[in-house]
């Protein structure tokens, strides 16, 4: 849980959107992989993080930023993922050659800052220890700014400002999960009182927020052999 204190003045940070699917326990892996197989899902996934008429032109196309067990995890015929940019993050290094469109970074603030702010949309898809990463509260830097962003009041704050959760209604055994960020709070009041303002830092948006952001029509409650799930949207609270 996050208790860092309420920000002190107006910055502007680059927009980054995480999207998950993740059951009502959290959990979104196992072995390495998916632990579901659910086609619209998948088609979902793609369409959003593509968008519907994506350039021909690198730059001008959305870039996905993932941990390296996620790219190890993505079937050699589909990697790197077409239409999209896609940034691998790793410590140890990764071989990416031979791969178009990819390049690698070796934190998730390099990973960021290495994406030109031609790139339309900025997505973090996975995994666990990258959703992590993401969620946790840091100070605005210039390696994370951006002119071509959204605003946020926060000085201190996730590096996301997105996530686009499909919570799948079915458990699943999973042996990857994603922090509970909905239950995140932090202090909206004075650092030096023992004040009781825990406030939320994720709030979830309504469908029509969501189909709004997306630019197309989508439904909120979905089904696939047998197994419901959800498109949900949650956006910074401040
Ligand atoms: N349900 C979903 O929506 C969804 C989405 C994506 C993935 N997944 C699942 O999630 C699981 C994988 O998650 P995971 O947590 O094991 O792996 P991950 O986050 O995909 O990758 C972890 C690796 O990324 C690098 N890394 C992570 N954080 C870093 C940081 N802050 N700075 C630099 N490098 C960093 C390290 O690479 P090195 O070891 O190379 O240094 C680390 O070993 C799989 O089961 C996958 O299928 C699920």
């Amino acid at each position: 849980m996050s208790s860092a204190q309420a920000p002190a003045q107006a910055t502007t940070r680059r927009s980054i959107t995480a999207i998950v699917a993740a059951t009502t326990a959290n959990g979104i892996g196992i072995n390495g992989g998916l632990p579901w197989r659910l086609p619209g899902e998948m088609k979902y996934f793609a369409r959003v993080t593509t968008g519907d008429s994506p350039s021909e032109e690198i730059s001008a196309q959305n870039a996905l930023i993932m941990g390296r067990r996620t790219w190890d995890s993505i079937p050699a015929k589909f990697r790197p993922l077409k239409g999209r940019r896609n940034v691998v993050v790793s410590r140890q290094g990764v071989d990416v050659t031979g791969a178009p469109n990819t390049h690698t970074a070796t934190s998730l603030p390099a990973a960021i800052s290495s994406i030109p702010a031609t790139a339309p949309r900025v997505f973090i898809i996975g995994g666990s220890q990258l959703y992590t990463a993401s969620f946790a509260r840091t100070p605005a830097s210039s390696s994370e700014t951006s002119s071509s962003t959204s605003t946020s009041s926060s000085e201190s704050r996730p590096l996301i400002d997105r996530v686009l959760l499909t919570r799948v209604l079915s458990e699943f055994e999973c042996d990857s999960y994603l922090d509970d960020f909905t239950s995140h709070t932090y202090s909206s009041g004075p650092s030096d009182s023992n004040n009781d303002n825990q406030k939320a830092v994720w709030r979830k948006a309504s469908i029509e927020e969501l189909r709004a952001w997306l630019g197309w029509d989508v439904q909120e409650e979905n089904e696939e052999k047998g197994i419901k799930y959800q498109y949900e949207m949650w956006v910074l609270n401040d």
